[in-house]
């Protein structure tokens, strides 16, 4: 439990990067453009705020009063813009009438074009003068965004429009910002998608690979090159989002995403750049045509298009490249914040080019490497480690005349089991090292544990190899060495195992898997502490059978007898229960 919540909390270290904090500051220029607080959340959809002008009508050098009041607030950015383009640059600049609450900041290397709070306390009221400036359009609209708490916001909320005089009527008529993917025309889908033409007409990942969307509740996307643009379809079970990224590596961060997110019964498509692993930051500035959705019966379904080449927004990356898919699914909270995807996502079975040659593709939730790492290792340091030291402890005078090709059972078994042990070890410790190509930076202590582990497994056969003579005067020291060494070795290999059962490449069922590790552990310390105690037991009964000085060799192997049948029947018993456990681990990573 503690290692895995450790490891959980390494992870959670070594992964979690990009702007979690806000800015209670009010230094918000980052969100100059957009206006979107970078929170990482959604923005609710129906102000509760208001914004008022003192009037309608301006003139350059104009002083107006704009007042933005509602519940409790803790952050705000008021701007005015063109109402005409409201997504354009920011127009005139404003005085503060509250310094205490309200700060000037420069947006777009325009001095006092905004204003923002300046530390998170609560207020309901605030009040600025806008300057008109001599270049100012002929209408102009006051925006606010509005921070209630840290993951409640509104953004651009609609304000007055104050116009020149004579000024023509606004050409359209002015509809809220466009910023919000809700904004976007959006069609229902009237059918669902089918997986006819993957392969041969579209690029296609579907999990499990016969994944036919139509049908059955399975996971798939697809990429169809339609002249300089490209239609995308995302279908699979979820009641919260769906969503796929572009990757330039198998792991999360710098990723280009793309999500499907309902929200009372609708689905707002969105894009957003993965920082890091926090929740994403959606885009304000939307990049895809033709959206359209479908929700029934727990499936998600989303389509759209994309062009391939978008040359005015770097954050969206060319599709015509070669990038590792990941397709990750999860819960959104009220109010529309994505959780973290609870699984694992689905990455394609390598690199890809979808606008490329089409292509038929699977996708797995974890590698097949470090799955067989994660096999092999758990064989190695559960099952044959454990029989072979618990034979080297316990087994000696077991079989004491028999020998097996020259050399006693008990030592016989403990070589081979052990040499197994380092064997397994050796080719299961490279294979991450192929799957990543370098080092697994991102994966917290369990790959500096599993060097140690390594080390120690090669160090133990080779300080075997040279062992003094069983009488000789360096043994005593032979078997301290080698006992601490393979003792540390063990527990090492334990506490590596439970890390490594929670890092995202292989993520067995949490708790799961830890209940069922500490399960194992128990079984084995009990298993050892029940042979112990047996030992000092019959060491005892010979002791007391000794003051009998006739009977003692007589008795002493029939207490040895007695001994070795019980200790034989627990080693069967041990070993299958032993099993029992690695074939559970085996079956939960055959799962992934
Ligand atoms: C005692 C046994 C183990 C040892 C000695 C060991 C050793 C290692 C080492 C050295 C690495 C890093 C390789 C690199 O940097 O590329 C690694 C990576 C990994 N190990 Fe293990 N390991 C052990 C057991 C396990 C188990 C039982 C699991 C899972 C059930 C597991 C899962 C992983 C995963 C998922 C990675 C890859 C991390 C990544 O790059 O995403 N390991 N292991
Ligand atoms: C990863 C590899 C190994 C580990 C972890 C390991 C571990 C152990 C442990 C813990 C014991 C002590 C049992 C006890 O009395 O409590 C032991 C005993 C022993 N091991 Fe190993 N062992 C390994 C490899 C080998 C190999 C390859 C050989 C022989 C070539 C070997 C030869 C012995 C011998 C001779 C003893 C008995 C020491 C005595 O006289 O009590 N071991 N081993
Ligand atoms: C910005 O506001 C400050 C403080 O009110 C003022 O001193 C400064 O002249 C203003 N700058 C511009 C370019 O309006
Ligand atoms: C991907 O496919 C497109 C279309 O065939 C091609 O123009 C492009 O060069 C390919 N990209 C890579 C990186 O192979």
């Amino acid at each position: 439990m503690e290692s895995s919540e450790l490891a959980f909390m390494i992870w959670l270290l070594a992964c979690v990067s990009g702007p979690v904090d806000g800015y209670p500051n009010g230094k918000v220029t980052e969100a100059c453009s957009s206006m979107v607080p970078l929170h990482g959340h959604y923005p609710q959809l129906t102000p509760k705020h208001i914004i008022t002008a003192s009037e309608t009508e301006f003139r350059p050098g104009d002083h107006i009063k704009v007042t933005l009041s509602g519940p409790d607030f803790e952050g705000f950015l008021l701007q005015a813009r063109d109402a005409e383009n409201l997504d354009g640059p920011t127009v005139g600049s404003f005085l503060l009438v509250e310094q205490r609450i309200s700060q000037l900041l420069t947006c777009n290397h325009v001095k006092n074009s905004s204003v923002s709070h300046t530390h998170k306390s609560k207020k309901n009221h605030l009040e600025a003068y806008w300057i008109a400036s001599p270049n100012a359009p002929k209408h102009v609209q006051f925006l606010a965004t509005v921070v209630e708490k840290y993951h409640i916001f509104w953004v651009k909320i609609p304000g007055p429009i104050i116009s020149q005089p004579n000024a023509p009527p606004l050409t359209a008529i002015p509809t809220t910002p466009k910023t919000q993917p809700t904004s976007q025309p959006v069609s229902h889908l009237i059918k669902p998608f089918n997986a006819l033409g993957c392969g041969s007409m579209k690029f296609c990942i579907r999990n499990p690979t016969n994944c036919n969307p139509e049908a059955a509740n399975c996971f798939f996307l697809s990429f169809k090159p339609d002249g300089h643009s490209v239609i995308i379809e995302m279908s699979g079970p979820s009641e919260g989002y769906l969503a796929f990224a572009l990757s330039h590596d198998q792991w999360m961060g710098d990723d280009d995403a793309y999500l499907c997110v309902s929200e009372d019964h609708h689905i707002n498509i969105n894009t957003a750049f993965l920082r890091g692993r926090s929740s994403p930051v959606l885009d304000s500035q939307n990049t895809l045509e033709d959206m359209s959705w479908r929700l029934a019966d727990g499936v998600l379904q989303c389509s759209f298009r994309r062009k391939i080449h978008l040359s005015d927004n770097q954050r969206r990356y060319n599709l015509d490249a070669n990038y590792y898919i990941f397709l990750a699914d999860g819960e959104v909270g009220e109010g529309g914040p994505i959780y973290k995807h609870q699984r694992q996502p689905l990455i394609s079975n390598g690199m890809c080019n979808v606008t490329g040659p089409p292509k038929d593709l699977g996708g797995s939730r974890s590698p097949q490497l470090i799955k067989i790492h994660g096999a092999l290792m758990f064989v190695a340091w559960m099952t044959t480690v454990s029989i072979g030291v618990i034979v080297a402890r316990f087994f000696k005078p077991v079989w004491p005349h028999s020998l097996l090709f020259g050399k006693e059972i008990w030592f016989q078994v403990h070589r081979t089991l052990m040499l197994t042990t380092v064997a397994l070890t050796s080719i299961a410790f490279i294979l991450p090292f192929i799957y990543r190509g370098g080092w697994s930076y991102k994966a917290g202590f369990h790959p500096y544990l599993g060097c140690t582990v390594m080390a120690l497994a090669i160090f133990q056969p080779l300080v075997a190899g040279f062992r003094p003579s069983p009488h000789g005067p360096r043994r005593q020291l032979f078997n301290w060495v080698h006992w601490s060494a393979g003792t540390t070795a063990r527990i090492l290999a334990v506490v590596t195992m439970f890390l490594g059962m929670d890092l995202p490449a292989l993520k067995l069922p949490y708790p799961w898997d830890t209940y069922t590790m500490l399960g194992f552990v128990a079984w084995h310390v009990g298993i050892d502490v029940l042979l112990e105690m047996h030992g000092y037991c019959l060491i005892h009964k010979v002791e007391l059978i000794d003051d009998d000085r006739i009977h003692i060799l007589q008795s002493l192997t029939s207490v040895e007898a007695e001994g070795r049948t019980f200790k034989q029947i627990v080693l069967t018993i041990y070993i299958c229960g032993n099993i029992a456990f690695l074939i559970t681990f085996l079956a939960a990573i055959n799962q992934l």
